[in-house]
């Protein structure tokens, strides 16, 4: 597919000669500076820290991360080979539990890996490495194309002079791509619309405040910053015609866990009559999931909420930090895929959805 949106950021993941870039989240937007990865455990601390975050950029950075983890692999028998690469799977999922898309490239690469080592050629020196780096770089460029597809089916939901509300950032510094709930923006952006985003600023991390806000206003797009406490207000005053979010994991059942507070930004939705979607590639719906009462929720340290910006405001408190939170079905609209937007009632639409296979191939 052509890409003719380009990228307002600068890429979040760059592959190149053996070495993984990951443009450190942590502090944008005032610099851009990457961390280094030669090993796994880079990889792994970069997921940990959100230095690189958003699901499918997890997924992407793991499958990279397991790459550096088959360096000189090739010199061990098959067995020991697979049993090493499962143990450095199994160490970068642990970095963050949510988000499935970290699993789901990681069983896509050691599915290439068994394979390959099955298959008796496992003698040839540095095989196995590639195909693996080949399997992460097709991880990667299938991500991108998967972004543009959601935006071709998303930008439809918003219309001329519309206001969107989003949560967290669901961005091109989210994925390999254009994003997915933004994907859906610059899609309509490119088709001439003029519409207002309404970002919340998503405490306690501020991903909409430093990264949602920056992102679509370098794209041109007109981006008011919210704080997460004004979304009713705004939504009272009628100011918000469809609210697009991304997230981390769709059950089965079509329940939704994504960032913190989306929870009370759909209850807010349904309350005022305004469509909630969500946009995600087939990578996140996990079928094996039922509800999102099996999800498991991300808990993190209490410093993220007894500080802003490394600034220490509060006292020495107790502190409660889940970092995601569960939408259940009922409050979603639809989800904005790349093979189009899949209606309610969810247990039928996805157990029908090709969730296995992207961009329809
Ligand atoms: O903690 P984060 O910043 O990784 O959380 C990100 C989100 O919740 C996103 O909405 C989600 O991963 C979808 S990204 C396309």
């Amino acid at each position: 597919m052509a890409s003719d949106i380009e990228l307002p950021v600068p890429a979040v993941l760059i592959w190149k000669e053996d070495q993984l870039s990951i443009l450190d989240q942590t502090r944008l937007p005032h610099e851009t500076v990457y961390r280094q990865a030669q090993t796994p455990e880079v990889v792994w601390q970069a997921i940990k820290d959100l230095a690189v975050r958003g699901a499918p950029a997890i997924g992407i950075a793991a499958a990279y991360g397991l790459c550096l983890g088959a360096r000189g692999l090739d010199k061990k028998s098959s067995a020991d080979a697979l049993s090493a690469l499962r143990e450095v799977a199994d160490y970068l999922n642990s970095a963050r539990p949510t988000a499935v898309n970290l699993a789901w490239a990681l069983n896509r690469l050691m599915a290439v890996a068994q394979k390959h080592c099955q298959s008796g050629q496992s003698e040839l020196p540095g095989s196995l490495y590639q195909r693996l780096c080949d399997e992460a770089i097709a991880v990667h460029q299938e991500d991108i194309a998967l972004c543009r597809l959601i935006g071709t089916h998303g930008e439809r939901l918003i219309s001329e002079g519309a206001g969107v509300l989003t949560h967290c950032n669901a961005g091109a510094l989210a994925t390999g791509g254009i994003g997915t709930a933004t994907a859906a923006m610059y899609e309509a952006q490119r088709q001439g619309r003029q519409f207002t985003v309404y970002a919340d600023e998503t405490r306690p991390l501020l991903q909409g405040g430093r990264l949602t806000a920056w992102e679509l206003s370098r794209a041109g797009i007109d981006v008011r910053l919210l704080c997460d406490n004004m979304a009713a207000s705004v939504m009272a005053a009628g100011k918000i015609d469809v609210v697009i979010v991304g997230t981390d994991r769709v059950a089965a059942n079509g329940d939704v866990a994504n960032k913190i507070g989306t929870l009370g930004v759909a209850i807010l939705a349904n309350y005022y009559g305004i469509p909630f979607y969500v946009a995600c590639p087939y990578s996140t719906f996990d079928m094996q999931t039922p509800s999102g009462a099996e999800i498991e929720i991300e808990q993190r340290g209490a410093e993220e909420v007894l500080a802003i910006g490394g600034h220490r405001f509060a006292a020495d408190v107790e502190v409660c930090n889940p970092a995601f939170d569960v939408t259940p079905s009922a409050l979603v609209s639809g989800f904005i895929t790349e093979q189009g937007i899949i209606y309610p009632p969810f247990e039928e639409s996805l157990s029908q959805w090709d969730t296995d296979n992207g961009a329809g191939d």
